[in-house]
């Protein structure tokens, strides 16, 4: 296989995990990945991405207790019983217990750009969340460089404060994912992706 095929089949290999082996990822491969992550592009190339990081078992339960509260008041706001809701707020703080690295992904809006207008202002936000974002990819795949799984969860983009009344959250970091990251389990199957004919125009 040559050198360019290695690198397609290593994008191509990563996968999300969402179940790991009870085993600490070590600082200095941590580190490594962090390190990595840096090298995303972003918009200026201000590098709004924050990232606060959840190791130890007091802080993830808070997060955990905290989503699972915000989580709760969704679903039976969608009209979902009590005991309806429970398995699927237990499913959810699990995964956050279980993994040994859990990592909240902000942008820090103090980064952003001021504009005079709210067209531009908008739009400077937005350039900040896709920087972001793909802080949070090249972070998954410097994950999977390393061995590690990871998989990239919504819930604090849909209870931020949530985020930070468990946990000292520095003011203007606005949190945008979890990633959860660790040592897997097994290897999830691919999941099907659509033909580059359905998702291109070629013009
Ligand atoms: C913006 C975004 C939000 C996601 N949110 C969740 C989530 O909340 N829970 C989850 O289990 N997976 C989540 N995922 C992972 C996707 O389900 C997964 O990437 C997709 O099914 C493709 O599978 P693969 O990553 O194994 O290729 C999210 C991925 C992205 C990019």
């Amino acid at each position: 296989m040559s050198q360019t095929e290695n690198y397609q089949e290593f994008l191509r290999s990563r996968r999300s995990f969402r179940h790991f082996l009870p085993r600490l990822v070590p600082e200095k491969v941590l580190e490594r990945i962090l390190e990595t992550t840096t090298y995303a592009p972003s918009a200026h190339n201000c590098q709004p991405w924050r990232f606060l990081i959840i190791q130890s078992f007091e802080a993830k339960t808070r997060l955990a207790d905290h989503l699972g509260a915000a989580f709760r008041d969704d679903l039976l706001a969608d009209g979902l019983s009590e005991a309806q809701a429970y398995p699927k707020i237990e499913r959810s703080r699990r995964r956050i217990l279980e993994a040994p690295l859990v990592i909240i992904l902000c942008l820090d809006t103090t980064e952003i750009d001021i504009y005079p207008d709210e067209r531009r202002q908008k739009v400077e936000h937005t350039m900040a969340v896709q920087s972001t974002a793909l802080a949070g990819g090249t972070l998954l795949l410097a994950a999977h460089a390393e061995g590690l799984g990871g998989v990239w969860m919504c819930a604090p983009l849909f209870a931020p404060e949530a985020v930070g009344q468990a946990l000292p959250l520095p003011s203007g970091w606005e949190p945008q994912s979890m990633l959860l990251i660790g040592f897997p389990v097994d290897i999830p199957e691919i999941r099907a992706r659509k033909p580059i004919s359905e998702v291109s125009r070629f013009v």
